[in-house]
């Protein structure tokens, strides 16, 4: 089976010998790649809703996989249990913010995870907040893209994280690091953003809209800070 590019990379960081588990699978293509490739050795592949895991039913019967992927009916990490021995949990394509809902109601589950990988569709900034302030590091951040979107997927792991100012570490610490191509794109999108914002404040003629407009104002001037100093290594590289 071949993967887009979002979900190959995801892919790629998982290593060999891992357990899986995709949360929010749909049609279990990752899981079933990662049995093919023989990168993980059984997975569950589980997901709220009943078409979606259905799908995952065809693909996983089309590929014969049946006998190590587990598919599973159910909300986040409720589906998980403790003899499964998971080591890598999969979440990705969903809002960053149902991201750290699962995360936060499945706390009991993630005690002995190895790794967390995430690919949220928005706000991957409070989802980054959420994993520094409960014990997780972030250790590899990958840009991607796929037709005209820009994707970020995040692998986290239990640690102690070291970025400690809010601002670098919602917009991603080890992309601010390693400043990847993609980075700049990603900068512009997010000023792109948020000037829509400005300006549909500025329309708004509310009182309370001038701290508002302050604040995103101030952001708008450190993204831009950020964004002419990643496009200056960009052109030293
Ligand atoms: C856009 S699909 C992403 C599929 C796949 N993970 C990918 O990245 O290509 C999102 C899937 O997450 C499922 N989902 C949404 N909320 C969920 C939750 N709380 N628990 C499990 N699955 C969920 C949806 O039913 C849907 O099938």
């Amino acid at each position: 089976m071949k993967l887009t590019p979002r979900l190959q990379a995801i892919a790629e960081l998982i290593p060999p010998g891992s357990v899986v588990a995709d949360i929010g699978t749909d049609h279990a293509y990752l899981p079933v790649y990662l049995l093919q490739e023989q990168i993980c050795r059984r997975a569950i592949a589980a997901d709220v809703k009943e078409a979606p895991l259905a799908q995952a039913q065809e693909t996983v019967a089309a590929f014969n996989c049946h006998q190590k992927i587990d598919l599973r009916l159910g909300d986040g990490l409720d589906v998980l249990k403790e003899e499964d021995q998971v080591d890598t949990i999969v979440i990705a394509g969903l809002g960053g913010r149902t991201i750290v809902r699962i995360l936060e109601k499945g706390q009991e589950k993630l005690k002995n995870i190895k790794r967390l990988i995430l690919q949220p569709m928005n706000e991957a900034g409070c989802l980054r907040l959420y994993l520094a302030k409960n014990g997780f590091a972030i250790v590899t951040e990958t840009l991607v893209t796929e037709g005209k979107h820009l994707y970020e997927i995040i692998l986290a792991k239990p640690g102690q994280e070291q970025e400690k100012d809010p601002f670098r570490l919602a917009l991603g610490p080890r992309l601010l690091e390693n400043n990847p191509p993609l980075l700049p794109v990603l900068l512009q999108e997010k000023i792109r953003k948020l000037r829509t914002v400005y300006r549909s404040l500025q329309r708004a003629q509310k009182e309370d809209v001038s701290k508002k407009l302050h604040k995103v104002q101030k952001e708008l001037t450190c993204l831009q800070e950020v964004l002419d100093h990643a496009g200056k290594r960009t052109d030293n590289h």
